[in-house]
């Protein structure tokens, strides 16, 4: 499946434009990188097992595509993350907070699933956000770069679970939150408030990223925000929304779409700053987007409504996710998925499906997507060497 939307040629055009890089044909010039790690942060588009670890883990039918169990994933099989992994022949990423049978040496992931960037104010278990926000995932990974050197220095079986200390410059960052930010914002606040608040959240992130960069990290990949209004719970949280075309709640996008207008503004500052990196912005919003807007020409059909879920148009309620058991007529059921989830965007009303996530690696992996249009296997060339053509 080729996917170039105009959006795209306009992006590239742009880019030999604007920028000082020459045109994709030079840079697919470069050599292949050889990620010898990654370390990740972000939410539950590229949780592997750290929320899971720490409150109630996603239940079957989560996992049902790929892992044939729940595997930490709200999803039925696996993540853009997964992809990446599998693609860099490195092992999928073993969860920071998971304590049992995790092996760092190839990386660790620092994401939970309802993550924010920002402190959220509503926090679990008893609220509804991720207490390893996205200024906790950097002090876990400070904590977890000098702890795993010191283990390895020990020696005996917890060594060899443990990344080597030059992985920690080799290594692919990568990067995909924000979506709760406004998520919690929309429940909260109203759209205009939310859309105001959106410079402190990027501000917020840059922050972070560069924390990580003054740990030695080099390689930076971050993903956009994907469609928000597109989703179950944000349609059903807010039924009167004015829908676009796709019937997508038009708003709610527009303030995704200005956060990711301020998350490239921010990339490129970083990149302007620390010209020993290379930050590399993933445009995922289009490709998220287009599923619903031209689902049949990808492959997938009813691109609103959830496969694993319960109720109304959407087949997603809060108080009947997927993989839930409710009482229907006083009869308790499991909340299970549909026929056919290869054929589905969305799987849960929040997340996308295992097919969903697979098409939209196929696209950003061939760097077409990003900024620099760089691809991932190609990732770590800092943006000095790009510069020099
Ligand atoms: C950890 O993972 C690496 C890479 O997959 C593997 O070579 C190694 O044997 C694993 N370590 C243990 C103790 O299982
Ligand atoms: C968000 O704020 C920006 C900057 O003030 C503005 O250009 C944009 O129209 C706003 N979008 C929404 C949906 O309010
Ligand atoms: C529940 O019972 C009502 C009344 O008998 C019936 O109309 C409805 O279809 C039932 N719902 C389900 C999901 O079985
Ligand atoms: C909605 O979810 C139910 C599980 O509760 C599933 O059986 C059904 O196929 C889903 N509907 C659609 C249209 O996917």
């Amino acid at each position: 499946m080729e996917f170039i939307p105009s959006t795209t040629i306009y992006l590239i055009t742009l880019l030999s434009f604007s920028m000082p890089f020459a045109t994709s044909a030079t840079i697919f010039d470069f050599e292949n990188c050889e990620f010898p790690a990654i370390f990740n942060f972000g939410d539950s588009n590229s949780d592997t097992g750290g929320l899971a670890a720490s409150f109630t883990p996603p239940n079957f039918p989560n996992g049902e595509t790929y892992f044939d169990m729940p595997a930490g994933r709200y999803c039925d099989g696996r993540l853009i993350i997964d992809f990446i992994s599998k693609s860099l022949d490195l092992p999928y990423l073993s969860a920071y907070l998971n304590s049992l049978g995790t092996n760092f040496t190839h990386g660790a992931n620092f994401a939970t699933s309802s993550s924010t960037i920002t402190l959220p104010t509503s926090i679990m278990p008893n609220g509804e956000y991720s207490p390893f926000y996205l200024g906790v995932q950097y002090e876990q990974f400070l904590r977890f770069k000098a702890r795993s050197q010191l283990i390895r220095e020990g020696g005996g079986i917890f060594a060899r679970l443990m990344p080597r200390e030059e992985y920690f410059e080799k290594a692919l960052y990568t990067f995909d939150i924000g979506q709760n930010d406004l998520g919690a914002g929309f429940f909260s606040m109203s759209v205009e408030e939310v859309n105001a608040s959106v410079p402190d959240m990027i501000n917020a992130f840059s922050t972070n990223v560069e924390n990580i960069y003054h740990l030695g990290a080099r390689s930076f990949w971050i993903h956009n925000t994907g469609p928000i209004g597109c989703l179950g719970y944000i349609l059903v949280g807010f039924p009167t929304a004015e829908k676009d075309v796709a019937g997508c709640a038009k708003p709610y996008n527009e303030v995704a779409q200005y956060f990711n207008h301020k998350l490239k503004e921010s990339v490129f500052q970083l990149r302007r700053d620390f010209s020993t990196a290379l930050f590399t912005y993933v445009d995922v919003y289009s490709l998220k987007y287009a599923l619903f807007s031209e689902p049949k020409t990808y492959g997938f059909e009813l691109p609103l409504v959830a496969c694993c879920g319960y109720g109304n148009l959407y087949n997603y309620s809060s108080g009947a996710v997927c993989g839930a058991t409710i009482a229907i007529n006083g009869t308790q059921k499991t909340v299970g998925s549909c026929d056919t989830p290869s054929a589905r965007v969305v799987w849960d009303g929040e997340h996308y499906t295992e097919a969903a996530n697979k098409f939209i690696f196929d696209q950003i992996s061939t760097g077409v997507f990003s900024d620099p249009p760089v691809p991932l296997k190609m990732a770590c060339h800092r943006t000095a060497d790009l510069q020099r053509y």
